[in-house]
């Protein structure tokens, strides 16, 4: 989960019997480096690093001045000159300098969101020896990522906290909930499919099993785990009645993701056509995230959440997953089961 946990939380699932998962997409090379070591140290079980792989974007001049016009009341009210903030891309795809990190490194699970990188990119991870997994939001890019060469996927429905992985479509309305499109990917790819979205609980990961689900993966249930680095103010969201209306939003990045209502959202429209390609989006909102949250407010931070946050609690991450593991058979979880990712 970018943005909201880094290694820490990743050991914490791995150690408990899940295969913690490192996200990659926000980090430095330096970052990424340092944290690849401190989990090939210290993961017990097989980890997963993971990464985004979208199209690098083109900059557009008019497209991020009327981003910026949009934002102006928001600026105005900040006393934030636009001019002082500069553009910039903020996420950048996997590409071979990132493999040329990873690769001493071999990690037991790669994933990617957005699809899967260039074949050759491709190839050259599955040489090292890693696991490729990859988000289907849909059963056709379930059979794209089986074509295409993952060795399992993972059928993230309409409830997940976070950016949709959809990549072969923009359409909204072609996105399905967890057990809509769980069933009609088993049903489809040959290779083993993990559900996510919406499971924060046993008796979700026993519906999943129930559903062909191979395993789970987890993300909002962790987000207020010690071993997150959830900011207190986006804890507290989670922790409130206002995480009962979460929308899909392409304010804080370009690309449609899954957050708590709040007032940019509110008050721009979710899904205001003048947000810019991903992930150019999130340059212009960053510095006014950064003067409200210095007030102690949500105004304009991405408040990423699932629909279901029943399963958010201060506890340690190894209470959260073995709460989960009580819907696989009892001798399922072991550290080579692969039952919940964060
Ligand atoms: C705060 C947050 C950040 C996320 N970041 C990523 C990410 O960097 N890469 C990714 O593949 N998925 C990301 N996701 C999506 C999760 O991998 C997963 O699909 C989702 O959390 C499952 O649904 P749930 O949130 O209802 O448990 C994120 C989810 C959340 C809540």
């Amino acid at each position: 989960m970018a943005g909201a946990q880094g290694s820490a939380l990743a050991l914490a699932v791995c150690a408990a019997g899940g295969v913690g998962s490192l996200p990659a997409a926000m980090l430095s090379p330096e970052a990424l480096q340092a944290e690849l070591q401190v989990l090939r140290q210290q993961a017990q079980g097989p980890w997963n690093v993971n990464f985004f792989c979208h199209p690098a974007p083109t900059a557009d001049d008019a497209a991020e001045a009327r981003w910026r016009e949009a934002l102006r009341p928001f600026y105005d009210e900040a006393g934030i000159d636009q001019a002082s903030v500069p553009a910039g891309a903020g996420r950048v795809p996997f590409s071979h300098a990132t493999a040329d990190l990873v690769e001493p490194f071999a990690p037991p699970v790669v994933s990617f969101h957005f699809g899967l990188p260039a074949p050759e990119l491709l190839a050259r991870v599955k040489r090292w020896g890693s696991v490729v997994l990859s988000s289907a939001t849909t059963v056709d890019e379930a059979l794209w990522l089986q074509a295409h060469g993952a060795d399992a996927v993972i059928a993230q429905g309409l409830e997940a906290g976070g950016h949709r992985g959809m990549f072969l479509t923009t359409e909204l309305g072609t996105q399905l909930g967890t057990f809509a499109l769980l069933p009609q990917v088993v049903a489809a790819v040959q290779v083993p499919v993990i559900a996510a979205g919406g499971i924060a609980d046993a008796a979700g990961v026993r519906a999943a099993m129930a559903l062909g689900a191979s395993g789970v993966q987890v993300g909002t249930a962790f987000l207020c785990c010690p071993e997150a680095s959830t900011s207190a103010l986006h804890r507290a969201a989670l922790m409130s009645e206002a995480t009962r209306h979460t929308e899909l939003t392409t304010l804080f990045s370009g690309r449609p993701a899954r957050g708590i209502v709040n007032r940019l959202m509110r008050e721009l429209g979710p899904l205001n056509p003048a947000a810019p390609a991903f992930p150019l989006a999130t340059a212009a909102v960053a510095p006014l995230r950064a003067h409200f949250e210095s007030l102690g407010r949500t105004d304009c931070t991405p408040l990423w959440s699932g629909q279901n946050t029943s399963g958010c609690r201060p506890v340690p991450a190894a209470e959260v997953l073995s709460g989960l593991a009580r819907g696989l058979d009892s001798d399922a979880l072991s550290p080579s089961a692969g039952s919940a990712s964060a």
